[in-house]
């Protein structure tokens, strides 16, 4: 019976510490603003003075202007992180706004450190993420005004806008710098580039093509 005891603490206690390395973890004051001056190294960013902050620390203005999807892959991402509104810092959160052309994608890629919940707020969009190995499955859905999805952190997920006219999604990210992977720049265009042979086995082709994909970056 105690054995059993000792063997249940346990397993509390390690849901808690896989809980505390899986997420950011909680703050231990009101707020940290982002000191963007300070050179100290830490996890996030430096805590500003309490007494010198201010309202425009926490807030940001511009998330109603269209982003420029003049782009070849004919979609913008405004993201709205601790760089851009220091008052995000230590609180686990932030948002982005994605403007898309007509047929205009958003992509494969992954955010390290977030999970997306996103909602159309003009036109149609397809949006789709791929479960982890072995079974890779596609779990897709064409979304409309005011439908809502979410991506589970670190999955590779993608944003197609299906409809003739633009499209507008607003998105929130469980953390205040979620980071982006985009598949195609990150296998294709690293620096240096990963060796063509390499790629070739991964993608089972020959290396001409992989020559081919790499000169595009
Ligand atoms: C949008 O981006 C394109 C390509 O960079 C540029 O030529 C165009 O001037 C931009 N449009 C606006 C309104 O900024
Ligand atoms: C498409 O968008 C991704 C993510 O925003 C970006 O990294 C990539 O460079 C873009 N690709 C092209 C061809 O513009």
């Amino acid at each position: 019976m105690a054995n059993q005891i000792i063997l249940l603490i346990s397993v509390i206690a390690l849901s808690f510490a896989l809980v505390a390395f899986a997420f950011e973890p909680s703050p231990l004051q009101d707020f940290c603003v982002a000191d963007s001056l300070s050179s100290a190294r830490v996890n996030g960013q430096a805590c500003k003075n309490p007494a010198s902050v201010g309202a425009s620390d926490f807030s940001f203005s511009g998330l109603h202007l269209p982003g420029n999807t003049s782009n070849p892959n004919g979609s913008k991402v405004t993201p709205v992180t601790v760089s851009q509104l220091p008052g995000l810092n230590t609180l686990g959160i932030s948002m982005v706004r994605i403007d898309y052309a007509p047929w205009g994608t958003n992509p494969p890629h992954t955010h390290p450190r977030a999970t997306e919940i996103l909602t159309v707020v003009e036109g149609s969009i397809q949006v789709g993420f791929v479960t982890s190995n072995p079974g890779n499955a596609l779990i897709t859905k064409t979304l409309q005004k005011g439908d809502v999805f979410v991506f589970p952190v670190g999955l590779v997920h993608f944003q197609r806008n299906v409809g003739n006219g633009n499209a507008v999604a607003i998105a929130a990210l469980s953390s205040q710098n979620p980071g982006v992977i985009t598949v195609a720049n990150a296998v294709f265009g690293s620096n240096p580039a990963i060796s063509a042979d390499i790629l070739a086995k991964a993608f089972q082709v020959d290396t001409s093509v992989v020559d081919q994909l790499q000169a595009k970056f």
